[in-house]
């Protein structure tokens, strides 16, 4: 017997445990262990059923993810698939009972599937999650899932891959029995008496293979699955998993079991080798290693976080205050003037409304969370704040002074936090008596949507505040990345870059329409140039003002945008920037814009040409990813995986790309090397090729490879 499967009996009930922590994923060893307790319990005739439940936390929370990569590098695997086991369980003739708490995801689900029956608590969650790793379920979820829940249910669970309630699940048909209780002897105490049950009613026991009431006629599947098609490639756009897990769900329609089960497998292994399947797999496995941070281990203390502070209720400290009060935590919002403080709340109420009017929060949780925040012109409180948030504008002067006050009113041990963009960290904490204290907390626009959160670490900032800050960010629902204290950081550092040769490219007479439908079409949410009038024009030419020493004499310029503000364009917030925009927001392309582009060529000698579709892909790209080669060189990011992390979650990378650096690993970084040096050639200064991207790729290596060197 597996060691990672317990088997005991209760009440005439064999129960098997799975007991893989955390997640009791199908690592090697427990399908094994599953298939040799049916085995056995089959065998005693002192069992009269068969309880399959998860030890600790949850139930089986799917296939163990890092097998994947094992499977696609040709590694042999030894032990039953878990479609052997499913099986098993199946046809087993003394019932079986899935017990579930927790979450049973994938693998875990389908196990479950092959159940005859399933209890759940209360507070389990159940999916099929798989698309989200660029695969389908494998082990016969979308031949029974249908069966169970009927295709419309199988196709929203299957295509998008998001959890459903065990309420929703018993509405479904998916679980039998909904057991009272919140823990795991209840859930086992429930099951036990539910298996027994059913043994003494007698068989034969329901196959989920075996059932057809629910799945309808082809053509109504059909409808449903071209309607999820058109959902899909919308919300999930450029995303290959997501349309295979519908043409699988519709063959549980269109064909009988066993070759339906045959063409999931297909389709399976197909996205299983996938680029995309890797590059997904790659962000599983990244947003939980962001979390490890070589100097501060798991067990340093982190101060707790139990009321927050705010200054300044602009875009930002608005957005910032709803995502601690969103989180349960009080917070208060401190600005200059009345009329200021009104304006900035007004805009909370308007988005708590809309969010209400969306269907996202129930307006009893609007409420709750809006009287969460108190908003005031003075410091009152401040005093007992576990943490004060400063996002008042971007200017050093500023920011020291505001710091001087935050220091003369907060308690000792508060985090005092800045959400500068690029201002130095360590400069900000000079002003202050406790520089171990202070971090950077860099939120996105809008801060209460956004999940990424860059924390800045300074040089004198405390472990135990780095350790605050990242398990804040999970109780913020954000993914927290560590970062040194660089301008830009690491995310606005790399897309200074990017947006610099996308103007680069217009004055080039790249139309800048088509420069941001390539970028589209990579599968980006928006396009360099739409990004910017959303962002407004004016915030990059304040920093080409401001910092003077980023053009260095000699280098090339961007132009393009210094002079759409000159106009008067600064974006959509003035109706025009890049495009002109409609009363709707629409963008319309503007024969004014054209105009300016020629004329900034003409004067600078700029040759205007057809640049074709893989240089402007290739000159954005690669301007992330070579700066980003020289972040790592530099410590600012500790890996190329925490890089990626970032763009995912705070620049709408797209996720089937794995961000800019496995895109990089996956196109060859001796390719990527290439086409660096010939940009340099034509285009000098900007595209010197970093010392990290020429080592790598002459040793034929991948960021990826760099970062497990140094795990
Ligand atoms: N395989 C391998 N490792 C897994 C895993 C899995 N399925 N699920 C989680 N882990 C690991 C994580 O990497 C993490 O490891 P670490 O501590 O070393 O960083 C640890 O388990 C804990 O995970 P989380 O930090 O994510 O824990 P949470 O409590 O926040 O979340 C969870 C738990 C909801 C189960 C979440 O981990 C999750 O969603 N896991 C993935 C579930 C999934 O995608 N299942 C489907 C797999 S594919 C499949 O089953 C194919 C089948 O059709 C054949
Ligand atoms: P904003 O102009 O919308 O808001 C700033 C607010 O600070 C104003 O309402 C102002 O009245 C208030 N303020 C000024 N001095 C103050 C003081 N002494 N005490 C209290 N309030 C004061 O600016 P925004 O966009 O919210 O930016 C704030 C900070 O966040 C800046 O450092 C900016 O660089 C940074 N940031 C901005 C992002 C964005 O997309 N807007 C993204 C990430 C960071």
């Amino acid at each position: 017997m597996s060691n990672l499967v317990r088997l005991s009996v209760e009440g005439g009930v064999g129960v098997i445990t799975v007991d893989n922590p955390p997640v009791n994923a199908l690592s090697p060893g427990v399908p094994d262990g599953i298939l040799a307790g049916v085995g056995q319990f089959g065998e005693d005739d002192s069992v009269n059923a068969i309880v399959l439940i998860g030890g600790g936390r949850t139930f089986i929370a799917g296939a163990d993810i890092k097998e994947f990569g094992k499977i696609t590098s040709g590694q042999k695997r030894s032990g039953p698939g878990l479609t052997t086991v499913i099986e098993r369980l199946e046809n087993s003739p003394k019932p079986t009972v899935a017990a579930i708490h927790g979450t049973a995801f994938g693998g875990g689900l389908e196990t479950a599937q092959g159940c005859h029956y399933r209890v759940a608590l209360a507070s389990a969650q159940v999916g099929q999650p798989e698309v989200k790793l660029g695969i389908i379920p494998g082990a016969h979820g979308t031949q029974r899932l249908p069966r169970l829940a009927g295709v419309e249910k199988a196709v929203e669970m299957c295509a998008l891959g998001d959890p459903i309630s065990a309420a929703d699940a018993f509405d479904h048909g998916i679980v039998d029995r909904v057991i009272e209780g919140s823990g795991y002897e209840e859930l086992l105490a429930g099951a036990v008496e539910f298996a027994a049950g059913i043994a003494a009613g007698g068989g034969p026991h329901p196959k989920a293979s075996e059932r057809d009431e629910r799945l309808g006629t082809p053509e109504a599947a059909a409808a449903i699955c071209d309607a999820a098609r058109t959902k899909v490639r919308r919300i999930r756009r450029g995303q290959m998993a997501p349309l295979k897990a519908i043409d699988a769900v519709q063959c549980a329609v269109t064909l009988p079991f066993a070759d339906g089960i045959k063409r999931e497998a297909e389709i399976f292994q197909e996205c299983l080798f996938s680029t995309q399947s890797k590059a997904l797999i790659h962000a599983f496995f990244s947003e939980r290693q962001v979390r490890k941070i070589p100097d501060v281990p798991k067990q340093t203390p982190t101060r707790p976080i139990r009321s927050a502070a705010v200054l300044g209720a602009g875009t930002m400290g608005g957005g910032i205050a709803m995502s601690y009060a969103n989180a349960g935590i009080p917070v208060r919002i401190k600005e200059v003037t009345q009329q200021a403080l009104d304006k900035g709340m007004a805009t909370i109420r308007k988005n708590y409304e809309r969010s209400v009017k969306r269907g996202r929060f129930t307006p009893e949780f609007a409420e709750q969370r809006l009287a969460l925040i108190t908003a005031q012109t003075g410091w009152e409180g401040f005093e007992g704040a576990d943490i004060v948030v400063e996002a008042v504008f971007e200017n050093m002067a500023l920011k020291k002074e505001v710091f001087q006050q935050i220091d003369g009113v907060a308690r000792s041990g508060a985090v005092l936090a800045t959400n500068t963009s690029t201002l130095s960290v360590d400069e900000i904490a000079s002003v202050t008596s406790r520089p171990q204290d202070v971090i950077g907390h860099h939120f996105f626009s809008p801060a209460n949507v956004m999940r990424l959160l860059e924390i800045v670490r300074g040089r004198e900032t405390a472990k135990d505040v780095v350790a605050t800050s990242m398990a804040l960010a999970r109780t913020l629902r954000k993914v927290g990345v560590l970062v040194g204290n660089c301008h830009g950081f690491v995310g606005n550092r790399m897309f200074h870059p990017y947006r610099r040769e996308a103007q680069f490219l217009a004055e080039e007479g790249a139309k800048p329409s088509r420069i941001d439908s390539i970028m589209y079409e990579f599968g980006a949410a928006m396009g360099p140039m739409a990004v910017g009038d959303l962002a407004g024009l004016d915030v990059g030419m304040r920093v080409r003002k401001e910092a003077p020493h980023l053009y260095p004499p000699g280098t090339r310029r961007p132009l393009a945008e210094d002079a759409l503000c000159e106009l008067g364009r600064y974006g959509q917030k003035t109706g025009a920037g890049w495009y002109r925009y409609g009363e709707d927001r629409s963008r319309n392309e503007d024969p004014e814009v054209d105009a300016v582009l020629q004329r900034i060529a003409a004067e600078e000698g700029i040759e205007q040409r057809d640049v074709d579709d893989n240089e402007i892909r290739d000159r954005l790209v690669y301007a992330l990813v070579n700066e980003g080669a020289r972040i790592l060189e530099e410590g600012y990011a500790l890996r190329s995986s925490d890089i990626d992390i970032i763009y995912l979650y705070g620049y709408g990378f797209p996720p089937q790309r794995g961000g800019p650096m496995f895109y990089a690993d996956t196109v060859g970084l001796a390719s990527v090397l290439e086409r660096v040096k010939e940009f340099h050639a034509a285009h000098g200064h900007w595209w010197r090729p970093a010392p990290l991207l020429e080592e790598l790729a002459g040793q034929g290596s991948t960021f990826g490879a760099w970062d497990r060197a140094r795990l």
